[in-house]
């Protein structure tokens, strides 16, 4: 079971859109996906219109049992969704014993799935200290402008600190470039940027394109809102180099 938290600290970098897109393609691969949302913005549950009565909050709060809040979304593809009671839970976690392996603990029992694919906020705090901790593998979405390429950096001290202090060894094993133009100059630089300072797997980039933009209106992956868009062909490369990489891990 491969365990990944998609994360970068800077925002609007392509998280969400990446997480979701991924967890749908690969279910739609006969992979056993389970998705969870651990940012309060909740707007992975929000463009999929996930709704249940139990959320992460209860999970990490309350502990509940994962069974009790696990909803199911769709053949091969289960979430745990977020509200934005989640925005509380950092601070109540604060007062809690290690409050850092919290999701780690909760989601112990769980292990009958291919992947789980976790959408982490863009902020350094517990939620993201917990989806770390929990996860063996990061996916870091980086937007190719110059801020990416310094968010990028940063996101990498930050693993690696997360790592000694905790004694861990979740690695950032691909880099995603996104909102890729290819008629521009700084989006082409700030790619070679990103493929000269990351020491690791740099995937091809996701291309800017509105139906990615447009789709969680209709709380729809891209396969089924424009299955031959710009993103679609995107996120079904994405997908495809994941499956092809599976045997490594
Ligand atoms: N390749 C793309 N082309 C065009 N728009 C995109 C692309 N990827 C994402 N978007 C849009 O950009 C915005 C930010 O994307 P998204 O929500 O996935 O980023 P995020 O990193 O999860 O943001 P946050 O840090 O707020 O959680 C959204 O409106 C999304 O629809
Ligand atoms: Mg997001």
């Amino acid at each position: 079971m491969r365990k990944i938290a998609v994360i970068n600290l800077k925002g609007g970098v392509g998280k969400t859109t990446t997480t979701l897109n991924i967890a749908v393609g690969l279910a739609r691969k006969n992979r056993r996906v389970l998705l969870v949302d651990m940012d309060p913005q909740a707007n992975l549950t929000g463009s999929l219109f996930l709704a249940g009565n139990k959320t992460v909050y209860d999970l990490l709060i309350n502990k509940e049992h994962p069974s009790d809040v696990i909803i199911n979304v769709d053949e091969f593809l289960d979430a745990i969704i977020a509200d934005k009671k989640l925005a509380d839970a950092e601070m109540i976690m604060a007062g809690m014993p290690s409050r850092e392996t919290i999701l780690k603990r909760s989601l112990e029992s769980i292990f009958n799935y291919d992947y789980v694919l976790i959408d982490c906020p863009p902020s350094n705090g517990l939620l993201n200290y917990n989806s770390l901790l929990y996860a063996d593998e990061a996916f870091v979405p980086v937007s190719t402008d110059y801020l990416g390429v310094v968010g990028l950096r940063r996101i990498v001290e930050i693993i690696d600190e997360i790592n000694e202090l905790f004694d861990h060894n979740v690695e950032i094993s691909t880099v995603i470039p996104t909102m890729y133009d290819i008629r521009s100059k700084i989006c082409k630089e700030s790619l070679e940027e990103i493929r000269k300072g990351f020491n690791g797997e740099v995937v091809a980039p996701i291309r800017v394109n509105s139906k990615l933009k447009e789709a969680p209106r209709s709380g729809t992956s891209i396969f089924d809102y424009s299955k031959k868009s710009r993103g679609a062909k995107d996120y079904s490369r994405l997908v495809n180099q994941i499956l092809n990489r599976e045997e490594f891990y």
